[in-house]
């Protein structure tokens, strides 16, 4: 679960990332001390350490994160298999490395503290840096891609998708008017573009803007719905399917921006709620159906 902003900058590994709800997702993983687990979502591999502990010599964890940096976390252990990449691709790569079917899968979807308290990532309304939030940084697209060469239209649906933010299309309509004159390149210039036009609270303002933008540039929704479609493919009957997430979901746009921490877990079919944790858990259900409905 990607964390809000509430702390300063801590370079110690031990800070990369504190895993969220860890015992409610052992609980529900249900290890098998040989079975073969799926961490989607490195990051500081809090998470994976304790998935890790229950499992045995023959268990295997298979460890996905598209951020370079998460690469330091993972333990020499030969049983961790580490792929630098968007869990996007899961089933290729499970593939690749002979793996058909798993035991279990863990999502915890968001950046991390780490990301965040990174200053140069871009990704914090704290610091002055680039317009960037790639969490990975091969891609091209950044922020300030976005700013740049989105339509007015299209700036305007992801602020109201992504973030909520109630005045969207003023939002859109400024930042194209803004880029006309002046470079969107740093955090300082896009929040003085948007000085005049800020709704209610400035800091939970930013944070709805720098989550949409955030949630575009890393495609986080078309990679969810990709990894939602090939689950059910590579997961084993009576697997587990454990899912975090901290977005706001909302499919009706219609109420304050409120982020919601939630935890899914599907046993087999991905239907089947075990357990949830989440304070508007029935909107988030209604905005994943469509996302597997898509595959059908
Ligand atoms: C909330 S953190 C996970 C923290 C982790 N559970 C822990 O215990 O430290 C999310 C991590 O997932 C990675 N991530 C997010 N979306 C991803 C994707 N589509 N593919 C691969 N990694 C992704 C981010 O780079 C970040 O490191």
């Amino acid at each position: 679960m990607g964390k809000e902003e509430n702390s300063l900058p801590d370079n110690s590994s031990a800070a990369y990332h504190t895993p969220v709800l860890l015992n409610e997702v052992l609980e529900y993983l249900n290890i098998k001390k040989d079975g073969i687990y799926v961490d989607c979502t490195f990051g500081g591999g809090g998470h994976s350490k304790a998935i890790l502990e229950k499992l045995e010599e023959k268990g295997k964890l298979i460890a996905f994160d598209q951020d370079e940096d998460a690469r330091k976390n993972v333990p020499d252990d030969q049983r961790v298999l580490f792929i630098p990449h968007n869990f996007r691709h899961l089933q290729r790569f499970l593939r690749l490395h002979s793996i058909s079917q798993v035991d279990g899968v863990l999502a915890d979807l968001g950046v991390s503290s780490h990301q965040f308290d990174e200053a140069g990532r871009g990704f914090s309304t704290r610091f002055n840096a680039d317009m960037d939030m790639r969490m990975d940084q091969r891609q091209e697209l950044t922020a300030f891609n976005i700013l740049n060469t989105y339509l007015e239209q299209q700036l305007h649906k992801l602020f109201e998708q992504y973030g909520e933010v109630t005045n969207a299309k003023t939002l859109a309509k400024t930042i194209v008017a803004a880029r006309k004159t002046t470079s969107l390149q740093s955090i300082d210039a896009f929040k003085n573009a948007l000085h005049g036009i800020v709704k209610g609270n400035p800091a939970k303002y930013f944070a709805q803007v720098f989550q949409a933008l955030r949630i575009e540039v890393n495609d986080e929704l078309g990679a969810l719905k990709e990894l939602l479609n090939q689950i059910p493919l590579i997961i084993k009957p009576g697997g587990r399917v454990a899912i975090i997430t901290f977005h706001s979901f909302n499919p009706s746009g219609s109420t304050s921006f409120t982020n919601s921490l939630c935890l899914l877990l599907y046993k087999t079919s991905p239907f089947t709620v075990l357990y949830s944790y989440c304070n508007s858990f029935s909107s988030l259900v209604v905005r994943l159906i469509p996302l597997f409905s898509l595959s059908a």
